[in-house]
């Protein structure tokens, strides 16, 4: 296929590429003028994969959407503008893409002024975009992570023209900050506090679909923090792919327990805060968290892989022990603190004896809950080249058995639940049942609860009647607040 001069294709060795020195940060916002009022009496509708920070990712995409006068579609079906904002974590996350954007050709075929996007991390790798721009010809617009600002134009280019529209940056980007924003919730908000990685795991591909560590400014992070808190709402997560990184690149003097320390001061109720790596946990960030009652007592602190040589080749930094200590540190440090991990089962040549180790750790834990992955090989990652004799199968049956293990371990810790009255955020009436309330406990907990004169919003004491490996039940038990 002809590649035309001005798209601006991928390039995961660009993306790799880190320079020292701060990144100019932007914090204008300009629509051009042909883009002004775009949307008034149109429809968008946006599909999100992935993390968090994806789905905040969608909340911008959202808002500056709405900035241009559209309104939010019932259904892909009657949207002018459809987004799918994706995620190139592991493999599985491409195909449910493709099947999604396949899915759209019917649309297309209705109605060929639809405009059909893809946006977001798999947006970052060239084998993808190359397989969209072949195969799915309805797909008129694909731009990546560090191309959001531009939508206004992308969309307006995207209209007038019949060619499709290819914005991708793999250079090392300036960081966009106070881009407009549509909250999906209204009592539990995120807040980006830095972009990007720089740790470099072999397995993984975020740091070049995210590029460099940017860290938010903290004036700029606490003032939201305040503003969400007067707006009514009552839980803020803290989010980052590397939250204890935060600052690294300020040059500043700033850290992630000085942060989580002002934003526990704005006395906002429920402060959470993910991804936690290991490596850069300090002491004092446990001693914020145990100090401030509004900081909750949950981590989420990926393990990964409980064997010192397979971390060795993840490039993690920390070995098993070193992780049981923080661990250790932890439990000690802060009461009744949930903790729940992320474990990849097959990374190339895993041995028996390694996976072993694994589940030792996981047996010697006892998390709360865990995500366990099998290894999905990323082109152009280190780890995508080692050798790996071990077989799917083999790998199919160690997430087996450490599924079994975890779900084991964690229905023990919910059971310790029963009888206990625990404070919940609702979030309103449960999926499964319009006449169950859920939310959620301060340590990150699934409650399903029946009572009355409760809205989404409130805080309200539950007693536990029963536990089950992924929620609690009960009734609630005193006056919300
Ligand atoms: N294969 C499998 N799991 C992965 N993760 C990241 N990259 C890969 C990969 N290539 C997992 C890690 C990470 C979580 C978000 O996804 O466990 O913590
Ligand atoms: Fe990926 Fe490691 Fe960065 Fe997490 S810390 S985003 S696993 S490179």
């Amino acid at each position: 296929m002809k590649l035309l001069k001005n798209w601006n294709l991928p390039d995961l060795r660009e993306a790799g590429k880190r320079t020292r020195g701060a990144v100019e940060r932007v914090d204008t916002f300009m629509i051009p003028a042909n883009a002004m009022n775009m949307g008034e009496g149109k429809h968008y509708w946006i599909s999100t994969y992935g993390c968090q920070a994806n789905e905040r990712d969608s909340e911008t995409l959202a808002g500056i959407l709405e900035t241009l006068g559209y309104g939010q579609a019932e259904s892909p079906e009657t949207a002018d503008v459809i987004l799918v904002n994706t995620c190139a974590i592991r493999e599985n996350a491409m195909d449910k893409v493709l099947g999604e954007l396949g899915s759209f050709k019917r649309i297309y075929n209705a109605r060929p002024d639809v405009i059909i996007g893809v946006a977001g991390c798999m947006a970052q790798e060239d084998e993808f975009v190359k397989r969209v721009l072949a195969h799915y010809p309805w797909v008129r617009l694909l731009f990546g992570t560090h191309n959001i600002q531009d939508l206004p134009a992308l969309l307006a280019e995207a209209m007038d023209s019949q060619e499709r529209v290819v914005h991708i940056y793999s250079r090392q980007v300036e960081a966009y900050v106070n881009l407009p924003v549509k909250r999906f919730g209204k009592h539990k908000a995120w807040v980006n506090i830095m972009y990007g990685c720089d740790k470099f795991c072999t397995y993984c591909i975020v740091p070049y679909t995210r590029g460099k560590q940017r860290s938010r400014r903290m004036d700029d992070i606490l003032e939201e923090v305040r503003q969400l808190k007067e707006d009514g709402y009552r839980e803020v997560t803290l989010l980052g792919q590397n939250v204890n990184a935060y600052g690294k690149d300020l040059d500043e003097g700033l850290d992630f327990a000085r942060l989580l320390e002002k934003t526990a001061q704005t006395g906002i109720e429920r402060i959470r805060f993910m991804t936690s790596h290991p490596w850069d946990f300090t002491q004092e960030m446990i001693d914020v968290i145990a100090r401030y009652d509004n900081i909750m007592p949950y981590i989420h602190l990926p393990l990964q892989s409980g064997d010192s040589d397979v971390l060795r080749r993840m490039g993690r930094r920390y070995s098993a022990e070193e992780y049981k200590g923080l661990f250790d540190a932890i439990v000690k440090r802060i009461p009744n603190v949930a903790v729940s991990t992320d474990i990849i089962v097959g990374f190339p040549n895993e041995s028996d004896e390694a996976f072993q180790h694994t589940l030792d750790m996981v047996k010697a834990c006892r998390f709360d809950s865990a995500f366990t992955f099998i290894y999905s090989p990323r082109p152009g990652t280190p780890a995508a080249e080692m050798e790996d004799p071990v077989s799917m199968d083999v790998k199919r049956a160690r997430l087996q058995k450490l599924n079994s293990v975890w779900n084991e371990l964690a229905l023990e810790k919910m059971k310790a639940y029963e009888g206990r009255i625990v404070q919940v955020l609702v979030d309103g009436p449960s999926k499964r049942n319009p006449g169950v309330l859920s939310g959620y406990t301060e340590t990150n907990k699934l409650v399903n609860f029946t009572g009355t004169g409760v809205k989404a919003g409130d805080i309200v004491p539950v007693y536990i009647t029963a536990a089950k490996t992924f929620s609690l039940d009960g009734e609630m038990t005193g006056p919300r607040r």
